[in-house]
């Protein structure tokens, strides 16, 4: 502590000294800060302002291919200028003794982990998350992780991911909140806002980082890292806007993507790290490279690493993720005069800026508090508080009959390779999740029902058969468990649970792995073994409930057609075996809308709502016509729309009632419908409003969601819900790329889901 102390007042003598033109003319605002950093920069070598932009990996967790090594030593050497993937307070307070105690400059390091959808205590995954319609929920769930990994140590999460994508091929689908940029944008803002708070210096508050920037979710054929391309309007209305949300919401980092943008890779790209994100939208925190997205450009095919270094500083790019290209070959780009001390300057302020707002610099360990780590982690109300999101999350895909909820009595068959698992629970992307602790659906129906239900487990069959694919699904620790059984062998003895249940809960899907990163799959059908056991448990006559995992959209159009009910429930976190048995037996009623299209199989990808009509739509509710834009084999329409859920009660809607039909210039316009709950359940309803802008000066989607509200209604209850329309909902980027909106018809549609609405037509003029 006496050595930082040394190490402030050496600063304030440098900057008491520095001459006035010296000082900083860019101005972060914080003129204390401004001159604390310059004074510090004053005394560092080169070397140790691109230690800065050196963000190592060190070996606890493994999320990319390459190791980092030596950090301790390059610590001391003043070469690292933070570490991630690191645990514990322990290691963490030591790597930072070591920077603070023993490297010349003494300055902190940033530690980050990817803490994405909860920490130790495991949340739905992303995409869980974003189909409860809550904002309250993702901000709090944010906070929420928020405070315990800044118990342990962590101050910098690489969340929020905010890639749209409408490609269910993609593994990542799991990690965003799907396909929709204006729920997309809300989510962002409440995510940023959860993490960071209002004050980030504070222990409990940590710096978030808004990825993958840009347009990750629209790598083609839905390949993992794969090349994207698409027109600036495109990306403008449809893929930009959660990325300037987080922005908007005063994000404090970017990390970069690693696909190209228009031939240029992300972290290369000049027009979108400094004209896009710094000069039009005003962002002035750090930029990160993804995981060794450097050293990757050498493979897209820009050069060798000096060069693509050079490349990355030159656009915009300030921290270099495990690749040490910045660390090692930036020196002679500066000899070489290819980048210049002001780009090495700019990049360096930038980091110890975020290290500033953290306030490291006052106290290097303020996020290692044991006694925090101790009490603050996993503990009781954290894990209420994850049951109580991964039940909102749930999404009701069917119920047939009433099947759901179940009663409280008699025999239930529970059978499914998902019945039985914990570590599958948290999903993907968990990597601070004690994955033993989490509670398997088995444990969650055993503790609910208690004594009253008699329940029969049968594994009934494994995730996949192939064991080559099994390998691939079952690696970070959360294992399939293989059984070795001939699949008819396991079949016949879960068909016998269920001869003697009077109901069947089949817990089945995808396992974990089999979505997020490098986990794409060209066939989004339930596994073949599974479909079996689906097939023989139906035969019995008993009811079947299908518990779907899942961490995509999954083309089920034969299981949604045989299957009486069906529950998805994504990776529902820790708390996820309780949660599942909350909603089926009724304890808790299910509101949870999907966020992305579901398709009937993968050949409609890419599949979603708010699509352009063509020149030859096809007639509503028809299926073939000749010279129209359709498939001979399967219908445009998707297996389940945006914005679709069921509940145990049933929503009823009135007619949209407008308070004018026609308005001018910048008025505003109140949209009201009388929602009643008309079923014998209370429950939440997401009430959804879409717009169509009918004539444009560009062509404009069918439908734009632009406003939702999740209420609470008895049943019932009708409550009048009302919605403000102004200019601003109207507004896209036209063909100039200018943001405005034309005059004109709009429709105004209000309902459940975005293929269930009621519209009303006003006229807008300017
Ligand atoms: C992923 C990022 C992640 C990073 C650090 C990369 O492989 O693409 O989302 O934040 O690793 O773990």
């Amino acid at each position: 502590m006496r050595r930082h102390i040394t190490l402030l007042l050496m600063i304030l003598l440098a900057v008491a000294c520095q001459p006035e033109n010296n000082k900083k003319s860019r101005g972060s605002g914080d003129p204390e800060m401004d001159r604390f950093i310059s004074g510090l920069m004053k005394q560092m070598t080169l070397e140790e302002k691109l230690g800065q932009l050196n963000l190592p990996a060190s070996g606890d967790i493994m999320t990319g291919q390459t190791k980092s090594t030596g950090i301790a030593a390059k610590i001391r050497e003043g070469k690292v200028g933070g570490l991630f993937n690191i645990r514990t307070v322990e290691k963490i307070r030591e790597v930072q003794r070591i920077a603070v105690e023993e490297s010349r400059m003494k300055i902190p390091l940033i530690i980050a982990m990817d803490v994405i959808h909860g920490y130790r205590t495991a949340f739905p995954i992303p995409l869980g998350v974003s189909t409860t319609w809550d904002m309250e929920l993702v901000e709090k769930s944010a906070r929420m992780a928020a405070q315990e990994a800044t118990a342990d140590g962590i101050c910098w999460t690489f969340s929020p991911m905010v890639d749209i994508s409408r490609d269910p091929r993609w593994g990542r689908v799991s990690e965003g909140s799907g396909e929709d940029p204006y729920l997309g944008s809300r989510i962002a803002e409440a995510m940023v806002r959860g993490y960071q708070g209002d004050d980030l210096s504070a222990n409990n508050t940590m710096l978030a980082c808004v990825k993958h920037f840009a347009l990750y979710g629209a790598s083609e054929a839905g390949r993992d890292y794969n090349t994207t391309d698409m027109s600036r309007i495109r990306m403008f209305n449809e893929f930009m806007p959660p990325y300037q949300a987080a922005i908007d919401a005063g994000v404090g980092s970017v990390m970069t993507s690693f696909n190209e943008i228009d031939g240029i890779p992300a972290s290369a790209n000049k027009w979108l790290m400094s004209d896009l994100l710094r000069d039009q939208w005003g962002f002035e925190g750090p930029v990160v490279t993804d995981y060794t997205a450097i050293m990757e450009m050498t493979d897209h095919g820009l050069g060798d690493l000096q060069q693509v270094s050079a490349l990355a500083l030159q656009a915009g790019v300030d921290m270099d993720m495990v690749s040490e290209g910045f660390l090692n070959t930036l020196k002679q780009s500066l000899d070489e005069g290819k980048v210049t001390m002001a780009q090495v300057d700019q990049a360096c302020r930038r980091i110890l800026e975020a290290k500033y707002r953290l306030g490291l610099f006052e106290d290097p360990y303020r996020y290692c508090d044991e006694e925090r780590s101790k009490t603050e982690i996993f503990t009781d109300a954290n894990r209420q508080f994850a049951r109580e999101i991964a039940a909102a999350s749930f999404v009701l895909m069917k119920n047939e009959g009433g099947v759901l909820p179940l009663k409280k009595g008699g025999t239930l068959a529970l059978v499914g390779p998902m019945a039985d698992n914990t570590e599958n629970m948290p999903g993907t992307w968990s990597v601070a999740a004690d994955f033993s602790q989490s509670t398997s659906v088995r444990k969650g129906l055993e503790a609910v029902a208690g004594s009253e239900v008699k329940i029969l487990y049968a594994k009934g069959s494994n995730v996949v058969q192939d064991t080559l694919l099994d390998s691939r699904i079952s690696i970070f620790g959360k294992p399939t468990y293989f059984d070795k059984r001939d699949p008819a062998v396991m079949i016949r003895e879960a068909v016998a649970a269920a001869m003697k249940a009077d109901v069947v809960v089949a817990a089945m899907g995808e396992s974990a792995e089999m979505s997020g990163e490098c986990s794409s799959r060209s066939d989004i059908t339930l596994p073949a073994c599974q479909r079996d056991l689906l097939k023989a448990l139906l035969a019995t006559g008993k009811p079947v409930v299908m518990v779907l995992f899942t961490g995509r959209p999954l083309a089920i159009p034969w299981e949604a057609a045989h299957v009486p009910a069906i529950l998805n429930v994504w990776f529902p976190g820790t708390e996820g075996g309780h949660a599942i048995a909350d909603v089926l037996f009724g304890a808790v009623n299910p509101s949870g809308k999907l966020s992305a299209t579901w398709p009937q199989n993968v050949g409609q990808v890419p599949l979603f709502y708010n699509h352009k009509n063509t020149g030859r739509p096809l007639a509503p509710g028809s299926w073939f016509q000749k010279f129209r834009s359709n498939y001979l084999d399967v219908p445009n329409e998707p297996l389940f729309p945006f914005g679709y859920g069921l509940s145990y009660s049933t929503f009823t809607y009135g007619d949209p009632k407008l308070s004018a039909e026609q308005l001018s210039g910048n008025a505003t316009l109140t949209l009201s419908v009388d929602l009643t709950n008309s079923g014998p359940a209370d429950g939440a309803e997401v009430v959804q409003l879409y717009i169509r802008d009918l004539v444009g000066s560009v062509t404009r989607p069918v439908k734009e969601l632009k406003g939702f509200q999740k209420v609470f209604l008895k049943a019932g209850e009708t409550r009048t819900i009302t919605f403000t329309v102004t200019p601003e909902e109207l507004k896209f980027y036209n063909s100039g790329l200018v943001y405005d909106w034309e005059p004109g018809d709009f429709d105004l549609m209000v309902g459940g889901n975005s293929d269930a609405v009621k519209t009303a037509r006003v006229n807008w003029t300017k």
